[in-house]
């Protein structure tokens, strides 16, 4: 399981040093108690930041603290409950170059390799990844995923692996070869992948020919992680489409994950089961 956005910046803090754990702690503390391996999102990110953070007049030396601060904490906080954490997310554009996030604007890409110290330092067992979308084929956004790797791995810095949010529309997911071969490509840096925030969404009202298509869509995603030793797990984002982030954000667009509204399993569940 993986908190979809209770572990967020924004989330967290409202002032330097000043944090609410409430909904954290009780995610947290419900895997622990239920078995459940705790995948946790996300330490560095442009989005949902606080509005400290987002306004705040920095200098390089300054900005540079205040993330090693909040990666030891939050990551300290979940210390050997955390197995795996998302700790830059979304740090390219689709060309490929970085894209100007108030981290880069300020710190340079050195802010990446900075943030996978600080949280190996905190829990040197978590598992540490780079987390983008759109990284499923060869590209020149995945060209900017190898720089990142060589980047941390230059600084000396620990980099566990690569997580492929995998947000797709039907009919248009990356090909079973395309998302394999990716694969290899970040594995061939000594890292471990995952699929990290699956779903895969339609026009809505979806009908049955759409829902055939999604299973056969997660089939293949599912199938492409199967097939890789270093693929270690699949995260959907939402089981059900009851909660899914998807008619929010995309109009007119939604059904995308593997549970209907009404907690059923659709053919897109079926679809990925059947493949494991
Ligand atoms: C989304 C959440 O699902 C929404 O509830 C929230 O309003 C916005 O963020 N990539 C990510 C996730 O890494 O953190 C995003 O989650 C979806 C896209």
């Amino acid at each position: 399981m993986v908190p979809e956005n209770a572990m967020k910046w924004g989330e967290l803090s409202t002032a330097r040093g000043v944090y609410n754990w409430t909904a954290a702690d009780a995610i947290a503390n419900y895997a622990e108690e239920n078995g459940k391996y705790l995948r946790c999102h996300v330490l560095v990110w442009h989005s949902q930041l606080p509005t400290w953070v987002e306004e705040g007049n920095w200098d390089n030396e300054t900005l540079v603290e205040v993330v090693q601060e909040h990666i030891a904490e939050v990551v300290g906080r979940y210390k050997g409950k955390c197995k795996d954490w998302d700790v830059v997310n979304e740090a390219l554009n689709e060309d490929g170059t970085y894209r100007e996030t108030l981290f880069y604007n300020i710190t340079g890409e050195a802010y990446i390799p900075i943030a996978f110290k600080a949280a190996a330092e905190a829990d040197p067992e978590a598992n540490l990844f780079y987390n983008d979308y759109n990284i499923g084929a060869a590209g020149n956004k995945t060209a900017g995923v190898e720089r990142i790797i060589q980047l941390v791995q230059s600084y000396d810095a620990k980099i566990d692996g690569i997580g492929l949010q995998s947000h797709y529309v039907v009919a248009d997911t990356n090909s079973y070869q395309a998302i394999s071969n990716i694969m290899d490509t970040y594995t061939s840096y000594d890292l471990n992948v995952v699929i990290s925030e699956l779903d895969i969404r339609m026009e809505l009202p979806s009908n049955s020919t759409q829902l055939i298509q999604q299973q056969l869509d997660y089939a293949g995603v599912c199938a492409a992680c199967r097939d890789e030793e270093r693929c270690k797990g699949i995260t959907v984002w939402q089981f059900t489409d009851k909660y899914s982030w998807v008619p929010d954000v995309f109009e007119g667009e939604g059904d995308a994950c593997p549970w209907d509204e009404d907690y059923n399993k659709k053919p897109a569940y079926y679809g990925c089961a059947s493949v494991l």
